[in-house]
């Protein structure tokens, strides 16, 4: 098995949940490129130690991630993620559909407004399934488990016509075993939908926008890529804080070969990009139109086959 990265000592993210997808100003000096050619792992096998949720952090940041989601989502689920979700995963009046990685729950009302027969949500932190069930706590179309995405469990009992994880996948230590308990989650020909940072331009700390003041362009910079990475994010740095999640970025290749490998044939990669927009002001060509070349966000449509 491919050896767990080694941590940089004292190696901290200072940007927030979901921060720095807009366009930004340079951010300077994050290592040298000449430095990481060790190439990149093996592919379809977990590179990272497995961690409990308690260790993942989740359950530590659940008050501020509810709070930062709300009921509607954030901006970027409001305005790029949930729409793409709704879109590619197309639930249907009576399926039975599985949240996995649910979070608080943002994804549900929607797929209660579309009818759905059932949502199984499952989440490794308990508070975040104790905000979920406190939201839903009269609809009797949901269920909610505090269950490993990365472990079998009864949640995983091939009853399910179609599953959605949403901004999580680099959230969980052993993507080969999650995608293996979606494929055992769906019905043949379940339909799956996953939707997370763009594995190729948001790597924390590793990407950033730069401007080229000559060509008046701004221009996103990857310090680090083939290299599958732990990187700890602190979550609400400028609140006192100082909790931190994993974030697990993996290459491209390594993210779609673990999908492939549990039988989840991709029919479908759409790169979403993002909706914000810079001020009137001398950069705002460069940087509106830098937005519109690099993606924030990956989505994968599977179909489970039988
Ligand atoms: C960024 S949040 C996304 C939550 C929700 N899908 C959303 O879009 O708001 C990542 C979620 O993954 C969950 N998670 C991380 N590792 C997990 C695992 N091994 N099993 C189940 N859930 C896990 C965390 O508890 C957290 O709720």
């Amino acid at each position: 098995m491919p050896q767990p990265p080694r941590k940089r000592p004292g190696y901290k993210s200072k940007q927030s949940w979901q921060g720095g997808h807009g366009p930004r100003r340079e951010d300077q000096g994050q290592g040298s490129a000449g430095r990481f050619s060790s190439g990149p792992k093996p592919q379809g096998k977990p590179a990272f130690a497995r961690k409990s949720a308690q260790e993942q952090g989740w359950d530590q940041v659940a008050g501020w991630y509810d709070k930062l989601v709300g009921d509607k989502g954030s901006d970027y689920h409001r305005n790029v993620i949930l729409p793409a979700a709704m879109r590619l995963l197309a639930p249907k009046a009576g399926e039975k559909v599985l949240d996995l990685c649910c979070g608080q729950g943002v994804l549900i009302p929607l797929l209660l407004e579309a009818k759905v027969g059932r949502v199984t949500g499952v989440d490794a932190s308990p508070r975040l399934i104790e905000s979920a069930s406190a939201r839903f706590r009269n609809e009797k179309r949901v269920e909610l488990v505090v269950a490993d995405a990365c472990a079998p469990g009864p949640w995983a009992d091939g009853s399910n016509d179609a599953a959605a994880c949403i901004m999580a996948v680099h959230d969980v230590p052993d993507l080969p075993a999650m995608a293996r308990q979606v494929a055992a989650a769906l019905k043949p020909g379940g339909r799956f939908v996953a939707i997370f940072m763009h594995p190729c331009f948001r790597i924390p700390q590793q990407a950033h926008w730069g401007w080229d003041e000559g060509r008046k362009l701004q221009y996103r910079r990857v310090d680090r890529y083939g290299v599958p990475q732990e990187i700890p994010i602190v979550t609400h740095p400028g609140q006192g804080g100082g909790d931190t999640t994993t974030f697990y970025h993996r290459p491209v290749g390594e993210v779609l070969t673990a999908f492939g490998q549990a039988g989840l044939a991709i029919t479908v990669c759409e790169e979403l990009f993002s909706h914000r927009r810079s001020q009137p002001g001398p950069r705002a060509k460069g940087e509106n139109r830098a937005v519109k070349e690099f993606p924030v966000f990956l989505a994968v449509s599977c179909v489970r086959l039988s």
